[in-house]
């Protein structure tokens, strides 16, 4: 027996862009990351999604495999130009056809859908007209939400609006790894706000769609840690804090923004600036769940020279500072390895305790909120041995976190699913297919063909048992 619920969800994750392919098939208009990867320089070899693993031509066999290892729930992205190619208006027939396709093949196999309606491949006909940092992109994405009800809210129970703001606004907008390659923290901050906005407007439109759902949310669950007990580490420590769980949490769980941040961040950029009655929506519009992404623990310490994550990227170095505002973010804290830790070989720490910590945390600052593990897994290169993929250290991993969920749990947490990243090894963002994931490995010299790896078969006892066997 496990401390799991009878009716938790086992399931497994991917989003559009990493595995679809597909990019320009069937009128589907081009994506941000399709634009940016094509630039020479951005991604590791050129690597881009164009291919990827080809889901959008196999995915009945990647279903297949799906009820095959036993998976009740399939959380995936719906790729935003493929429904609309201008990112409003001319609807793509076949784009929606692909995505229903989809939703009805896993329900023939009782694998309930998750949509995610933005994993970070915006169009890039509204990145033209000023993306996140333009209002008007918040409409659009309330019009996008509107058509996914309309066309799969007969089916599909589970939403989220957004996956993972620290990241596209992070890499996106302050250290520009990402599109649309911004380095202005200022820009940042309006673009975050109005995806909060737009994220209220699509959760208000679910409301009144009729769908007999549930509507959430999925960040990064970043949990801390000071790397002493210095004043000024825990100071840095607390500042992280605010900044990566108040400020992207905050809104859409409690309906508003961390009070003091937002007065400093307001005294030292003049953003956000709110639009008449955007306080009102954010607050009428919290959500139902939250999702939660977790990989590694941050620690961090007090930085009074440079840090690898600056928020003070702009060309404007230490504007607040000369303001004689001690809110200038990139003098006060940075990231650094815990002298403690077990890192994997991307240097992200192995901690499973931090995944029952950081539930816990949510828990004491919002409440008995439903929560979703949307994410959690291992980037590795994957061991062949004569021929199977024996991925212990993913297993491993899994295993010690779907420990820490249960220590949740039984500490009172309401964590109602779980969803390893990833169901099949796909492409990483900027690190083309060296950082697998999966339970199903792609062969990319046998024409992109599926093996279940060693974890495949691990996965689907633990299921069948509902957590207990492991
Ligand atoms: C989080 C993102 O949501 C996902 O797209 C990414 O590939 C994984 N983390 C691994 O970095």
């Amino acid at each position: 027996m496990s401390a799991f619920p009878k009716d938790f969800l086992w399931g497994a994750a991917t989003a559009a862009y990493q595995v679809e392919g597909a990019h320009d098939a069937d009128g589907k208009g081009p994506s941000i990351w399709d634009t940016f990867s094509h630039l020479p320089g951005t991604t590791y070899q050129g690597t881009n999604g164009d291919v990827a693993v080809d889901h959008y031509h196999r995915f009945r066999e990647d279903v297949a495999l799906m009820a095959e290892m036993g998976m009740q729930s399939y959380r995936f992205s719906i790729s935003w130009p493929r429904l609309l190619p201008q990112g409003r208006g001319t609807v793509n027939e076949a784009g929606v056809k692909f995505y229903s396709d989809l939703i009805d093949a896993l329900l023939e196999h009782n694998i309930e859908p998750m949509i995610t309606l933005y994993h970070w491949d915006l169009p890039q006909a509204l990145q033209d007209e000023g993306g996140w940092e333009a209002r008007s992109t918040a409409e659009a994405f309330e019009e996008y939400a509107r058509l996914c009800y309309q066309r799969y809210g007969d089916r599909v129970k589970l939403w989220s609006t957004f996956n993972e703001t620290v990241c596209f606004i992070g890499f996106g907008y302050i250290t520009g790894g990402h599109p649309p390659g911004v380095k202005n923290p200022a820009r940042a901050l309006q673009a975050c706000h109005h995806v909060f906005v737009a994220h209220a407007k699509a959760v208000a439109a679910f409301r009144t769609s009729g769908i007999n759902g549930k509507i959430g949310f999925v960040n990064v669950l970043q949990t801390h840690t000071p790397l002493s007990q210095s004043a000024e580490d825990l100071a840095a420590y607390q500042l992280a804090e605010g900044i990566f769980t108040h400020w992207l949490y905050d809104p859409v769980l409690k309906g508003e923004y961390p009070a003091q941040l937002l007065a400093q961040a307001q005294a030292v950029w003049g953003v956000p600036q709110f639009a008449a009655g955007d306080e009102q929506l954010l607050r009428d519009n919290i959500c139902d769940f939250i999702g939660l992404n977790y990989y590694k623990r941050e620690t961090i310490a007090a930085n009074h020279h440079e840090s690898h994550l600056t928020m003070n990227t702009s060309g404007e170095k230490g504007k607040g500072h000369q303001q004689g505002n001690e809110f200038g973010f990139k003098d006060l804290f940075k990231f650094v390895r815990n002298p403690t830790g077990v890192y994997t070989d991307w240097d992200w720490e192995i901690y499973p305790q931090g995944l029952t910590e950081g539930i816990m945390n949510i828990k004491a600052r919002y409440g008995d909120i439903p929560m979703y593990i949307t994410e959690n897994g291992l980037g590795a290169k994957d061991p062949i041995i004569n021929g199977e993929v024996v991925d212990d250290d993913r297993i491993d991993y899994l295993r010690q976190h779907i420990g820490a969920i249960e220590d949740a749990i039984k500490q009172g947490a309401d964590v109602r699913g779980y969803y390893p990243w990833s169901f099949i090894d796909l492409l990483s963002w900027l690190n083309g297919f060296q950082k697998q994931y999966g339970f199903v490995y792609v062969d990319h010299n046998k024409g992109l063909a599926r093996q279940r790896k060693k974890s495949f078969f691990w996965y689907q006892k633990l299921i069948g048992s509902n957590g207990a066997e492991r």
